[in-house]
């Protein structure tokens, strides 16, 4: 089993370039199910969630091989509709090849997603609007199986602004029949960057990052080549190990407006930032203070996935510090491991109330999820001697090589087998 062992209190000082976004990747491979031919993706993060994605395009047929940060997909040839049960247990975001499945193949079977670290994953958003799209949809011995012999354009008014929903919903509709609009869509970036790969295969789309998305069918086929956007969850992450244990780092290649909500809360705790195009540049002394509450909401408001980090980055400020979760039932489980650590947090439902203390001291802490774990990270780089961070296949899903990229910046962070 491999670990993090981190020894704290080092400064961070120097230059890194942010790697390309998960959730952006993710959505757009499975959206190259549609291209009848080739798409290249470039600035791709070497990821466990990028690894079973790939296993479950070349499980349904297509040829990828992937070159550095570049990775090729074949998908001339699709012959399967099914991802099989292990592979969807590998990934629980797996269920956005549904929509693209569908619309390429007429027909989608997946074993019900599971629910994840995160509290229950239900997909009733995603599965209203394929049948909005004339999708039929039944369930048998733990298969959703989603049938279509042609998707009909629909009016699709999503209930909450799902991001997983709106891609499936996108993937659907470019393959269908007519026009469909999109209501209280998620607007997120990486939705953003979907439709950019999407128009740049032939597909007719308009309205990504707004709250209405307009798609005229007629299916896509262009090869593609695309470049994936940066990772703002993984800027937001150096961002928070930046401002809590001290330092100057620049972050290269950033996209700044796609971290507001977060640059702002950490200049608003004390520490200086400058942005200079797409890149972002961090001081801080490391001795923050308390900011008013942070609420979680969907983009553009403070991103959920960012949230774990903050918190551990507030642990030391002067003062209370209040979070609100509001997109996910059970995003605090990290925290009692950064209890372990030394931390004052008190949680109430979806309310944190992180008091600052003096200091953490390092200890034997476990990964609960994926930004749960890097949370851990972030603490352990400014506690008192040394952090040992198991389970971290969960921060590998999400995060290339996180040691690497610490330890240029100074970090005394190294991975080891035990
Ligand atoms: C995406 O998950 C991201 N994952 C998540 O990032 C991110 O936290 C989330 O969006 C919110 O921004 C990927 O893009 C691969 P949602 P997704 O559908 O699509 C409920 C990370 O750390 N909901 O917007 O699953 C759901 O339970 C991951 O990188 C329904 O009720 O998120 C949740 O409470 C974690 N019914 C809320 O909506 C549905 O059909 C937001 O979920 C779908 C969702």
């Amino acid at each position: 089993m491999e670990q993090l062992k981190i020894y704290g209190g080092n400064r961070l000082e120097g230059t890194l370039t942010v790697q390309g976004a998960k959730n952006s990747v993710l959505p757009i491979l499975a959206a190259s199910i549609l291209v009848k031919g080739e798409s290249i993706l470039r600035n791709c993060p070497d990821l466990k969630d990028v690894d079973a994605a790939i296993s479950i395009l070349r499980h349904l047929g297509a040829v990828v091989t992937r070159d550095g940060k570049d990775i090729h997909i074949n998908a001339t040839h699709i012959t399967k509709c099914d991802i099989p049960d292990t592979l969807m247990r590998e990934m629980r975001s797996s269920v956005i090849f549904l929509g693209a499945i569908l619309g390429r193949m007429g027909e989608a079977v997946l074993s019900s997603p599971g629910g994840c670290e995160l509290g229950p994953r239900p997909i009733d958003l995603h599965l209203g609007a394929l049948r909005a799209l004339g999708a039929e949809i039944s369930e048998q011995g733990g298969n959703i199986i989603c049938k279509s012999a042609k998707l009909q354009g629909a009016e699709i008014n999503l209930s909450s602004p799902s991001v997983g929903a709106t891609e499936n919903a996108m993937l659907a509709a470019v393959s269908a029949n007519g026009e469909t609009i999109i209501t209280n869509a998620a607007r997120e970036p990486e939705i953003m960057d979907l439709q950019d790969f999407l128009v740049a295969a032939g597909a007719k789309i308009s309205g990504a990052g707004q709250s209405t998305i307009t798609i005229i069918g007629g299916g896509v086929g262009k090869t593609v080549d695309h470049r994936i956007i940066p990772d703002r969850i993984v800027t937001a992450t150096y961002l928070s190990a930046t401002a809590f244990v001290g330092g100057r780092v620049e972050l290269l290649d950033c996209m700044p407006e796609h971290v507001a909500t977060v640059t702002d809360a950490l200049q608003a705790a004390g520490s200086e930032i400058t942005i200079r195009g797409q890149d972002i540049t961090i001081k801080s002394n490391g001795a923050l203070q308390a900011i008013s509450p942070v609420i979680t909401r969907p983009y553009p408001g403070f991103p959920t996935d960012a949230q774990p980090c903050l918190v551990a980055a507030s642990v030391k400020n002067r003062g209370t510090t209040v979070f609100i979760e509001n997109i996910f039932q059970n995003r605090y489980r990290y925290v009692e491991e950064l209890r372990r650590m030394g931390a004052d947090i008190k949680l109430e439902g979806r309310v944190a109330m992180v008091t600052g203390v003096d200091g953490l001291t390092g200890a034997g802490v476990s990964a609960t999820d994926l930004r749960g774990g890097a949370a851990l990270v972030v603490a352990a780089l400014g506690a008192a001697g040394e952090t040992t961070v198991s389970e971290i296949e969960h921060i590998d899903r999400g995060y290339d090589n996180i040691e690497s990229a610490l330890r240029s910046l100074g970090a005394d962070i190294q991975r080891i087998s035990s």
